[in-house]
């Protein structure tokens, strides 16, 4: 009979007998990590209840170690393929294996392995008697790797593995060649830390690598440079614009095509040999510069700089080529077209995106190197004529310099790739749109959906509220979407000045306390931004903030008190109804994730005299009774019921649960008339009480909205053994998450068209 029923039986066994002889610093949860059994020093485990083709397991760790090479990690020498049953080993060593190994895999690796020819195991163990279980010691000991060739592949996981061991590490110390003035010879040439794991790479330049080179910087060239490079087929597709501008040349004028911040010069390499003709380019950093030498140097009109000098590299940046700087904007190879009337410019760039203020940004540290560009010369010209957040942003101070520098007849163009922001909420230029395109930012090397806008403006003064885009994917395919049309409107009110309620009470006191994030009553160690207000007037304090969507969940709150870091306003008994509109527009991306909407769908107010009218008529009485169901049930509302420090009740008035009498949502709410979506909704919100009720954490003093419900009754355990999350009360959880579907399904179906109906979303 068998011994083990279940795999992971055997392998926790395994594990438990025999790490305390091998490492018995490790645990178990530790070895199982990158989805396979185990790795233990030197050695791939692979565990199964009954080994019946081992060509086949064989085949399955080879695809474990290919993922281990492309993420960058070290791979062992030893595959070791355990049958638990029969307490049997097979050692394969991975180095005969190499070139399977070196391939990529798509899929999970225990799928379609069968009819994999390897070669016999090298030694076969059985580990039931002391001899066995002896050598079984001694090769978990075992601590030897099979060297990888670095590829295109590999090298992303490599460069990381690299800055992450050696914090202080430059680009130059893990790719640097010797080709060039500056030669510093990188690990991957001439590897020392990683010498037991890794052949040299011996190809003489970086070229391979081209469209990588942003995801090679070290980190804080990741945080200075903004690099985000457009796929080829996004590049592409913006051809056509290029080629509308060309199209605009007047007969008998030269042209140039500009980029300043070309990288290894993506968004260049498709133009035709006569296009390149009259393309300059210029980049940043180092070796992009070098590969951007080798890919078009010979084809393209200008590099700036020229060719390489001693002075060229600079703490790895190119000396003369920032676009930031007086230098370049006062460069004499571009001044020479810039001062010929007869010559047509054209603009075409995908400039970096960083903006200081975003989460993205300040997650990645945001020290002051990183904002080192906010005293270039560009910007502080940009100061004296922009206003506001729009000097926040890197990409703007390209934008902005592009029209101011380079752009000075009608029928020049600006081919420009960045957020719509720029246009649509900081108005930071007013010209004609002659075409643009929408593409999805998750294919620029990032892992977001979102917008990016690639603009064709023209150089006349015109001012439009609306702008339309051709939206295109990418399909996994590998080809663009079909187009679709995507508006953008632009914004000029915002809710914090129209709709944040700015009357004083006429009780309050300042010995109240504030709360953070998750509702309940901030510790001391947060910096307050506002005074702890409390009064009777007083239902809570909400947050609808920014104009855009990133980081939305710290950018919309409700809170039973004030909120630690403010950004939002004290909402009052005798009006919160109309507020509440501004809570559910700020949801609005928690619900809509498609690329199209983030960076497109902003947040305004310009609304606000149709919205106020129609408040006043009673038009609209049903419709914010909706927005109260909806902030009732929606988790962002993160009302809590307790006792503050300061001996006060905080009870939570925005939400159904009336043991303790009614709040003031289920007072107003019974003036809405129920449709079936709403009584749905009603039924499984009493479902969902009824179950929190037979928890045992469950207070009948308190009064609770779904989401303390949710985190503080839907408590849930790991499992040890198996690792998996198993929650204490099912049927709540189950009710719960059914709750979440019917609520996101009645916002996108009843309020979300008001919203932009009324321009809440715009
Ligand atoms: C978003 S990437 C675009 C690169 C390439 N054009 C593409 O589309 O794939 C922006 C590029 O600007 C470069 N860059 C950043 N700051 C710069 C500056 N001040 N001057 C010139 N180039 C800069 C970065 O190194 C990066 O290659």
């Amino acid at each position: 009979m068998d011994k083990y029923e279940h795999e992971r039986d055997g392998q926790y066994d395994f594990y438990r007998v025999f790490l305390p002889r091998v490492d018995s610093t490790r645990s178990v949860e530790e070895l199982l990590g990158d989805n396979n059994d185990g790795v233990l020093n030197g050695n791939l485990i692979e565990f199964k209840l009954h080994v019946s083709d081992l060509g086949a397991v064989l085949f399955q760790c080879i695809k474990y170690l290919s993922a281990l090479r492309i993420k960058g990690k070290s791979v062992p020498a030893n595959i070791l393929i355990v049958d638990v049953n029969a307490s049997t080993i097979w050692l394969y060593r991975s180095a005969h294996y190499l070139i399977e190994i070196e391939k990529p895999y798509c899929g999970g690796a225990s799928k379609n392995n069968a009819g994999f020819i390897g070669g016999n195991a090298e030694e076969i163990v059985h580990y039931d008697d002391p001899l066995g279980a002896e050598r079984v010691v001694s090769l978990l000991r075992e601590s030897n790797f099979t060297k990888i060739h670095i590829d295109e592949n590999c090298i992303v996981g490599w460069a990381e593995r690299f800055y992450r061991e050696v914090p202080t590490a430059r680009k130059e110390d893990f790719l640097g060649d010797d080709t060039g003035k500056h030669i510093t010879i990188g690990e991957i040439r001439k590897p020392t830390r990683f010498a037991r794991y890794i052949y040299p790479y011996t190809t003489q330049t970086n070229v391979k690598f081209h469209y990588l080179m942003d995801k090679l910087n070290d980190t804080l060239q990741k945080k200075n440079l903004g690099a985000f490079y457009t796929p080829d087929l996004y590049a592409e597709k913006s051809l056509e614009l290029v080629r509308a501008a060309i199209a605009r040349v007047p007969t008998g004028n030269d042209y140039i095509i500009l980029d300043r911040c070309a990288g290894t010069g993506n968004l260049e390499v498709r133009l035709t040999d006569e296009e390149l003709s009259h393309t300059v380019v210029s980049t940043i950093e180092y070796y992009e510069y070098k590969v951007l030498q080798e890919l078009l140097g010979s084809k393209v009109r200008h590099i700036i700089p020229p060719v390489e000098t001693a002075e060229t590299f600079r703490a790895g940046l190119v000396a003369g080529s920032d676009a930031l700087s007086k230098e370049f904007v006062e460069n004499p190879v571009i001044k020479q077209y810039l001062d010929d009337p007869e010559c047509t410019i054209i603009l075409f760039e995908n400039p970096p995106f960083a903006e200081t203020t975003s989460l993205e940004h300040q997650k990645r540290g945001a020290g002051a190197l990183s904002s080192a560009w906010k005293r270039s010369y560009v910007c502080e010209e940009m100061r004296k004529e922009v206003k506001g957040t729009a000097c926040n942003d890197l990409g703007n101070a390209f934008i902005w310099s592009g029209f101011k520098y380079y752009l000075r007849q009608p029928t020049d163009s600006y081919i420009v790739y960045s957020p719509v922001k720029y246009w649509k909420a900081q108005h930071l230029i007013d010209r004609e749109f002659l075409g643009g395109f929408a593409f999805n930012r998750r294919h620029f090397h990032t892992n977001l959906d979102a917008c990016i806008m690639c603009a064709w403006w023209g150089n006349e003064a015109k001012q439009n509220e609306e702008i339309v885009l051709k939206g295109y994917d990418i399909l996994p395919n590998g080809i663009l979407a079909e187009a679709v049309v995507l508006p953008v409107k632009k914004v000029h009110e915002l809710f914090s000045t129209k709709y944040y309620d700015k009357t004083s009470f006429a009780h309050a006191e300042e010995n109240g306390i504030l709360t953070g994030l998750n509702g309940l009553e901030a510790d001391g160690s947060v910096k307050r931004r506002i005074k702890p207000l409390f009064s009777n007037e007083m239902i809570g304090y909400l947050v609808a903030d920014s104009v855009g969507f990133d980081n939305p969940d710290a950018k919309s709150s409700l809170l039973v008190a004030g909120r630690y870091n403010g950004n939002g306003f004290f909402l009052r008994k005798d009006n919160y109804l109309e507020k509440l509109p501004m809570f559910c527009a700020s949801r609005y991306i928690t619900y809509n994730r498609a690329w199209t909407e983030r960076g497109r769908i902003m947040k305004s107010a310009d609304g606000a005299e149709k919205f106020f009218a129609d408040v006043a008529s009673g038009t609209l009485s049903q419709f914010l009774l909706k927005c109260l169901l909806f902030t009732c049930m929606e988790m962002q509302n993160h009302m809590r019921t307790f006792t503050g420090s300061d001996g006060r009740f905080y009870r939570n008035e925005l939400c159904l649960d009336t043991t303790n009498g009614e709040t003031i949502a289920s007072r107003d709410l019974k003036n809405l008339a129920l449709n079936e979506h709403e009584k749905v909704i009603l039924r499984q919100w009493g479902r969902v009480f009824s179950w929190a009720k037979k928890t045992e954490k469950y207070d009948s003093s308190l009064t609770y909205g779904a989401y303390q419900i949710y985190a503080e009754l839907d408590t849930f355990y790991k499992d040890e053994r198996t690792g998996d999350i198993v929650y204490d009360n099912v049927e709540l959880h189950t009710a719960l998450a059914g709750l979440k579907a019917l609520v996101k399904e009645y916002y996108n179906a009843e309020i979300v068209p008001v919203l932009f109906e009324y321009e809440f979303l715009k």
